[in-house]
């Protein structure tokens, strides 16, 4: 294989079993098997940026298609997701769902009449999982649009019966507190930043045993680790970069593994300083 192909290699997704991902993904998968009542469980997924949130969600869908029921050949499909419109409005809400579902939708078609819409397809669907992802987006606002989305929720929850999963940063969790209904309906799971520990080392070994070079790198190796910790002031999606990049750098020099040079000469810029940098011009 040459360079070329091995580089893009290093810029595919990949995925790492990280063990809260596992946990968290055992729990979703849970939720399919929750009989209907008027209280559903409901997860509240939370990160920063960066950090792995729409990646888990991605992995559990994948693990869940869609697929024809043994009984009466219908399609069905136990999970969906969609992300939230970029602001609270309720139209184009139940549009994303909507569309993800294939279901053409008249722009004239009223709110009402869409809802209704939205239900019979999920039902019909016997979607048990109803995934949201950027729902910090619709909780935002005013608190009058914030409580309007918080009651677009408890409809889909109490109307269905099914069970939500929705994933947001910090303000969404905020959000969903101020209603007590809610509160206490949805269990947070915090995707928290990476530390120095063994998880974090496992995490190294787990995107070193993919890179398509020829010699080991050691990254676990506490020179490196801290260096990475440090540069990705902890998030995934930083680590994966840095890795990435410093891989690129190592093809191109016809290296075949990373140094503790090549951490340097990538010269990466951790997210926080990448905001004074702006903030200086
Ligand atoms: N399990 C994983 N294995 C490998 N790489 C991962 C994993 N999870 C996340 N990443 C890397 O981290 C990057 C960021 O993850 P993701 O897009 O899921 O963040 P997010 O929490 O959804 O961020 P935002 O709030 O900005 O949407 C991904 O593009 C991917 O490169
Ligand atoms: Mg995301």
């Amino acid at each position: 294989m040459d360079n070329k192909d091995r580089i893009k290699i290093v810029r595919e997704p990949k995925w790492i079993n990280y063990s809260a991902a596992v946990q968290i993904i055992k729990e979703l998968n849970d939720l399919k098997f929750y009989p209907k009542s008027s209280r559903m469980p409901n997860v509240l997924l939370v990160g920063d940026s960066n950090n792995g949130k729409t990646a888990l969600i991605e992995k559990f869908i994948s693990l869940n298609p869609a697929m024809f029921s043994k009984e009466n050949n219908e399609m069905i499909c136990p999970v969906i997701g969609v992300q939230a419109p970029p602001e609270p409005d309720e139209r184009r809400f139940y549009n994303s769902i909507l569309e993800q579902l294939l279901a053409p939708y008249k722009i004239s078609e009223k709110l009402d009449a869409r809802q209704i819409r939205v239900k019979n397809l999920l039902q019909r669907l016997e979607v048990k999982v109803l995934i949201i992802d950027e729902i910090h987006h619709v909780l935002a606002g005013a608190p009058t649009k914030q409580r309007k989305f918080l009651n677009v929720l408890k409809f889909l929850s109490n109307e269905l019966k099914i069970s939500l999963v929705c994933a947001g940063t910090k303000d969404a969790f905020n959000a969903i507190q101020t209603d007590p209904q809610l509160s206490n309906r949805f269990v947070p799971r915090v995707l928290k930043r990476w530390k120095f520990d063994n998880e974090y080392k496992r995490l190294l070994l787990s995107f070193e045993s993919k890179l398509p070079l020829k010699e080991e790198s050691h990254l676990i190796e506490d020179g490196y680790a801290q260096k990475i910790l440090a540069l990705s002031e902890g998030l995934i999606g930083e680590i994966s970069k840095i890795i990435e990049l410093s891989t690129i750098w190592a093809l191109e020099n016809n290296l075949e593994k990373i140094t503790p040079d090549i951490l340097n000469e990538i010269r990466y810029v951790p997210p926080s300083d990448r905001k004074k940098m702006i903030y200086k011009l």
